[in-house]
């Protein structure tokens, strides 16, 4: 437990309110508080939380947050949507903001943040931040993404790894693949011994942000980072309409052969479970994944295995879970929703709730010894691939483009993967119409 005061203990609510709308000041005057009257002045609040963790994996890891806050006195009210990736959460908060009634906080990502922010909705968090040295706790590409014209608006908790491919080592024992794929060469020769012993090669949830969280790990795969980050991160015309598109969505639909015909509509977890249980060979998936298997008791490097996707060795995209707190009304939800952000970037917190989300903790310098081998990779990984310029932001988890812009690509690469019909021109064609898109913003 860091040496700072209780957040919870707290007894001038008038003054302190005011000083909470801000956080300016807000921990030194605690300190006073706490110095004068001690536990007599505990007073708990509540904070409402949007979030969409309701799998196995998931629901262990928030259950870390609430207890850490209940242990304070504070209460949690959850605001669960379902819907993996957060779509449907993100539709469902427009509601709620849109009608004067927003939570303490949501799980917001990326240039979303910003889209919040611009609309005046979230609290400044600067006092606690440089209270707490923020920038000097965390990188600056994950700070950069937190502020709003400079000014923290949002906490991260995690930097989740997209580029992965997960694997049932049994069932590779039994196909003989003997090594984990390296390129899609490798990848294909693998998934075909999968085939002729019998288990599904890929499992894969038809659900559209999970079409493109393939095709992103294709797209870097074989394109390369360059290309990735042109075409997909900073929408150019050109290499939206490039060669190594073509061949990315070629390879894209080929691995559609070795999907099973239940895929339509499954929750990415189900189909992690295919895995898991030996149906399945390999899924395409980031580190949330991981969560699922540990979850399930399995270990990693013995029941299964994390290797980056395919020619995505020396990449890595990154999606960073965050929260972004709400303005509120009244002291008590000011005081819960300090204490939650205050929470969320401790080292006892980040080190427990990545554990078990399958990712890595979002500040530097954390110790990774209570870590296993796939979060030891990925954090040395996140270090040489920012050194290398080959660290992207992951475009399918929303870290990198407008959520209008997103929502453009995911449905081309979706209609592409649903419907064989439709050709690799077509697709092109929608997604270099995303890149006039951006220029008209
Ligand atoms: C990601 C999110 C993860 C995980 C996953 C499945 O976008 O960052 O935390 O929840 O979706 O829902």
């Amino acid at each position: 437990m860091r040496a700072v005061p209780d957040v919870t203990q707290v007894c001038n609510p008038n003054q302190s309110a005011i000083v909470m709308r801000t956080f300016e000041n807000l921990l030194p005057k605690l300190v006073t508080c706490l110095a004068l009257l001690g536990s007599a002045c505990l007073m708990a609040g509540e904070v409402e939380v949007l979030h969409y963790w309701t799998s196995g994996g998931e629901a262990k890891s928030v259950a870390e947050l609430k207890g850490m806050m209940a242990s304070r006195g504070h209460s949690w009210k959850d605001f669960t949507v379902t819907g993996g990736g957060g779509q449907n959460a993100m539709a469902v908060l427009k509601q709620r903001v849109l009608a004067g009634s927003a939570p303490a906080a949501a799980n917001i990502k990326g240039p979303t943040i910003q889209e919040w922010a611009d609309l005046h909705v979230l609290t400044n968090l600067d006092a606690m931040a440089s209270f707490e040295k923020w920038d000097e706790v965390l990188p600056k590409v994950i700070a950069d993404q937190m502020k709003h014209k400079g000014r923290y608006v949002a906490v991260p908790v995690n930097v989740h790894r997209v580029n992965w491919l997960w694997a049932n080592s049994a069932v590779l024992k039994k196909a003989g693949v003997t090594a984990l794929p390296s390129s899609y060469d490798e990848f294909f020769a693998a998934a075909d011994k999968i085939k002729a012993a019998g288990f599904i090669p890929v499992a894969h949830g038809g659900q559209d942000w999970q079409d493109f969280t393939v095709f992103e790990s294709v797209a870097l795969g074989v394109g390369g980072a360059a290309f990735y980050n042109n075409a997909l991160v900073k929408l150019d015309r050109n290499a939206l309409a490039s060669e190594e598109m073509r061949k990315s969505l070629n390879v894209f639909r080929r691995i559609k052969a070795y999907v099973d015909d239940k895929s339509t509509g499954r929750d990415w977890n189900v189909t992690t479970e295919m895995v898991i249980k030996g149906k399945a060979g390999f899924q395409f998936m980031g580190d949330w994944a991981k969560g699922e298997f540990l979850a399930a008791g399995q270990k990693p490097g013995a029941d299964f295995s994390c290797s980056p996707a395919p020619g995505t060795a020396k990449a890595y995209t990154y999606n960073v879970d965050s929260f972004a707190m709400f303005q509120l009304k009244g002291w008590e939800a000011q005081k819960a929703q300090g204490y939650l952000a205050y929470l969320l970037m401790g080292q006892d917190f980040q080190e427990k709730f990545n554990l078990r989300k399958g990712s890595i903790p979002a500040r530097l310098n954390m110790k990774m010894d209570k870590f296993d081998d796939c979060a030891k990779t990925s954090s040395k990984d996140f270090v040489a691939t920012s050194k290398a310029g080959t660290l992207l932001p992951s475009v399918a988890h929303g870290m990198a483009v407008s959520s209008a812009a997103q929502a453009a690509l995911r449905s081309a690469v979706s209609e592409f993967w649903n419907n064989d019909k439709t050709t690799v021109g077509d697709t092109v064609a929608k997604l270099v119409a995303v890149a006039g898109q951006r220029q008209r913003q």
